[in-house]
């Protein structure tokens, strides 16, 4: 039994020391050290021993065991560090070699036109500034000609606030359009007035042409003497900057009610190039060629008088238009739904 004994030792820490890899290490156990392997066997055989043989048969088997065990753990951490000495070599690192640059991202498409935006408007002397995106009703529309309850406010598909209302200023609206700024800019009081309003505005409404949060810009100057002439020269000057010279716009006579005359703006759709056909098929945007960008005209009296600007010695002209469309409407954006760009896809957004 003694040399049964020895005999297991030499052989299970042998084969042991000599496993190639983890697998057969992990068969060697088995077969030694397993429930139904070779020293569970030994320990069984020592039950027909005689009671003055048990207690050294035990001690010597309980060293084998340990001495098995040990070779075991061993070998298993020596192929460890074979496989982890095998990557090292095999993962040469040159390091007199150039670091990998990080990768440059860009801001976002809607903060670029943002950008262009304001400098070409800079260049004519208009002044950026932007105003709360939560207005009071008084400000969006009130002052705007849109006395309360005036059917035109329903276009403006309104966030309300869950506020109290203010007493002189009414309820408390998410800004609906940044045509509110024209209001708090004349209430500054300072004339004449160049400026460009660029903010965030809110409509209860997404389709591939709406987004509920989106950017207008808004224009307003206010001077002696300014006339329709004005407003045309400075919208066709922004079209050829922002688009590029062979891109068209149009006015078509509108009603607003916080200008008179009211124009809406419209420029020919990149996408289908003005035709509104795609390969036979109506183009998804735009669908007639055209695309509307906003609205304009000249400021009305009322607008003026709650400004506190005297309309018989003052004009001025307004215009408001989203960021969004204009940009999508740039040369080769070719943008099929809005919604998009505010979807945080990167494999969109890092395509521009
Ligand atoms: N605020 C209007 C809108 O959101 C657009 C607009 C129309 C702005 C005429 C103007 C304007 O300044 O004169 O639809």
């Amino acid at each position: 039994m003694k040399e049964k004994v020895e005999q297991l030792k030499t052989e299970a820490t042998a084969a042991l020391a000599a496993a190639k890899d983890a697998a057969e290490l992990e068969a060697l156990e088995i077969k030694y050290l397993g429930r139904k392997g070779e020293m569970a066997a030994l320990m069984q055989g020592m039950a027909g021993l005689s009671s003055s043989e048990r207690p050294a048969m035990g001690k010597l088997a309980n060293e084998v065991k340990v001495a098995v065990e040990r070779a075991l753990s061993e070998r298993k951490k020596e192929i460890e560090a074979e496989k982890l000495g095998a990557i090292a070599t095999s993962e040469w690192i040159d390091l007199t070699a150039p670091g990998a640059r990080p990768p440059k991202g860009h801001v976002h498409l809607v903060t670029d036109a943002v950008s262009a935006i304001t400098e070409i408007f800079s260049r004519l002397g208009f002044t950026r500034v932007r105003y709360p995106e939560v207005e009071w009703d008084w400000y969006a529309f009130e002052a705007l000609n849109m006395p309360k309850d005036h059917p035109a406010r329903d276009e403006w598909e309104t966030f309300f606030m869950d506020a109290p209302e203010d007493p002189k200023l009414g309820k408390m609206v998410l800004t609906p359009h940044t045509s509110s700024g024209q209001v708090r800019e004349m209430k500054k009081g300072k004339l004449p007035i160049r400026m460009i309003n660029i903010s965030k505005t809110y409509r209860r409404q997404s389709d591939v042409t709406h987004v509920p949060m989106f950017h207008q810009f808004e224009g307003l100057m206010i001077d002696k003497g300014v006339a329709v002439t004005h407003l045309k020269g400075v919208l066709d000057h922004f079209a050829r900057e922002f688009f590029g010279p062979e891109r068209k716009t149009r006015l078509r006579p509108f009603h607003f009610r916080f200008t008179e005359p009211s124009f809406e703006i419209d420029i020919s759709c990149d996408l289908c190039g003005g035709t509104g056909l795609i390969g036979g098929t109506k183009c998804r945007v735009c669908k007639e060629g055209w695309l509307e960008l906003g609205g304009a005209g000249m400021v009305h009296p009322n607008v003026l008088k709650a400004g506190g600007v005297d309309p018989e010695k003052w004009s001025g002209f307004a215009f408001g238009w989203g960021v969004e469309r204009t940009m999508m409407m740039r040369e080769g954006v070719k943008i099929d739904d809005i919604r998009h760009l505010y979807r945080n896809d990167f494999r969109f957004l890092s395509q521009f």
